[in-house]
């Protein structure tokens, strides 16, 4: 019989605070109805990200303890490194702090302004640092993955049509390497199928351009991949994430998701020069390069959290609890993009908020309402956070989709706090038509979501009268 429960006991556990309704408006208009802005203590289910904010196992507090704090060569490392080897197989182990900070130096010593880097979809962080440089980060999607509706099982294959567009139109030259995210975080969390990357990878090495993948959530991937793609049944996810990072020529990660870590992050490469010159940056801005912007006793966790991550217990677990969310949701006549996702659902704001135009950001109203009326932090993924200038036009253009991302932490919270997550999303669908739209009035030159500003459209509540 399958494991019926969760594969866990809890053992040290953290207070949820009370917090009145009253309190919630307040923090919601101090933080000008941006959730990233909101205290912590003042929420009761933060599905904000699944990034860093999971639990840690009982060895891997262990392996805090014993730790090795060495400056250089440390026990900690060579334990980091062979266990990485051992299951991404890439010759080049660089530690960093987190997973942006692994994409900062790849691009830095790789892209140069003009420069053109295809990806199934950027995750925003990553957007940002191809940008950053003068280059374009452009996604290569296929349509069915930008289409909340429809049920399939890999929604987050890259289009190789779509691919072969962009050598087209701007030459290789320009394309120094391809990115694909697994899963894509950004299309809904949805897999990347095996037979997409042998195709993604085929067509690169036709073209002679090395593959990297964004592999923050590679077992979630790879649970997928073996549940869903013909052929992969009866394969351990060990072996499936084998096969996977041996079509790529390496890899960023951030290890705060599926290295069951707070913090942390490596990439891999196997091209030595590459290497070399990550290496040379990583010293000026991470640190040498046996701890890359980690204390040891991190490394030796994030060693112990990608053995567990592999755990076919665990994965069933945890993507079972997401999909259990979404049946919730269907019941109480809720809008998600379609299927759940590897570590979140994401709801259809356009869907659920049909009155207000992309404009006035839809899925950041229905993320402000959500908190208002349940306490739960979920993220705006959608224009706030995507609206961004057409290279070739220089027009400004909305993501096709408005979505709320309730990413959930792993091994965090439970059935119960679930259901009340989806019991509150259900209240803000009752209301739905009496909330108004939000406007912008204060945003940053870049990264706008994290600490704009905004204000219900025509000032007032975001809610009016019944
Ligand atoms: N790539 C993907 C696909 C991500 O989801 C993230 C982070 C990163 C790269 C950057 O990693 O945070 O360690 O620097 N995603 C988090 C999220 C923040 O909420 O989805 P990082």
């Amino acid at each position: 019989m399958d494991l019926p429960f969760e594969p866990y006991r809890i053992k040290v556990v953290e207070k949820i605070q009370r917090v009145s309704r009253e309190e919630r408006v307040k923090h919601l208009r101090a933080a000008g109805y941006n959730l990233f802005k909101i205290p912590a203590e003042a929420i009761y289910v933060d599905l904000l990200t699944d990034s860093g904010t999971g639990a840690m196992s009982d060895l891997q507090w262990a392996a805090l303890m014993s730790g090795d704090e060495a400056y250089a060569c440390s026990k900690s490392f060579a334990e980091f490194e062979s266990t990485i080897k051992d299951i991404y197989g890439y010759k080049h182990v660089i530690p960093t702090h987190q997973g942006r900070a692994a994409e900062g130096m790849l691009f830095t010593v790789t892209l140069k302004p003009g420069d053109v880097v295809p990806n199934n979809i950027h995750f925003d962080t990553t957007r940002a640092n191809v940008e950053h440089i003068g280059a374009i980060a452009l996604d290569c999607i296929g349509a069915e993955g930008l289409d909340p509706a429809t049920e399939g099982p890999f929604k987050g294959n890259m289009s190789l049509d779509n691919l072969r567009a962009a050598f087209d139109k701007y030459g290789t030259p320009r394309i120094p390497f391809v990115m694909l995210t697994i899963t894509n975080n950004s299309g809904g969390g949805q897999p990347v199928s095996m037979a997409n990357m042998k195709a993604v990878s085929a067509f690169c090495r036709e073209v002679g351009v090395p593959l990297i993948l964004d592999a923050c959530r590679f077992a979630e991937n790879a649970w997928f991949i073996q549940q869903r793609e013909e052929g992969y049944a009866d394969k351990e996810i060990k072996d499936i994430c084998r096969e996977m990072f041996a079509l790529a020529q390496g890899c960023t990660m951030s290890a705060k998701k599926d290295g069951l870590v707070n913090i942390g992050g490596f990439l891999c490469l196997d091209d030595d020069a590459w290497a070399q010159d990550v290496t040379n940056l990583l010293i000026l801005r991470e640190g040498f390069p046996t701890y890359g912007g980690l204390a040891g006793r991190d490394l030796a966790a994030i060693a112990q959290g990608l053995r567990e991550v592999l755990d076919p217990d665990y994965l069933a677990y945890r993507i079972g609890q997401v999909a259990r969310l979404g049946r919730r949701l269907d019941e109480l006549g809720v809008p998600y993009l379609r299927p759940t996702g590897g570590h979140a659902v994401y709801l259809d704001a356009r869907k659920a908020l049909p009155h207000i135009p992309q404009s006035q950001f839809p899925a950041q109203v229905f993320t402000a309402a959500l908190y208002l009326e349940g306490g739960v932090r979920g993220v705006e993924i959608g224009s706030l956070m995507f609206e961004h200038k057409d290279p070739d036009t220089g027009e400004m253009v909305s993501p096709a989709m408005e979505l709320v991302r309730l990413a959930i932490p792993r091994r965090v919270y439970t059935h119960t706090q679930l259901d009340y997550v989806a019991e509150s999303c259900a209240r803000v669908m009752e209301i739905g038509e009496r909330l108004r739209g939000l406007k912008i009035t204060w945003e940053p030159p870049a990264l706008r979501h994290f600490t704009a500003s905004l204000e219900p459209v025509g000032g007032g509540k975001m809610i009016a009268k019944a």
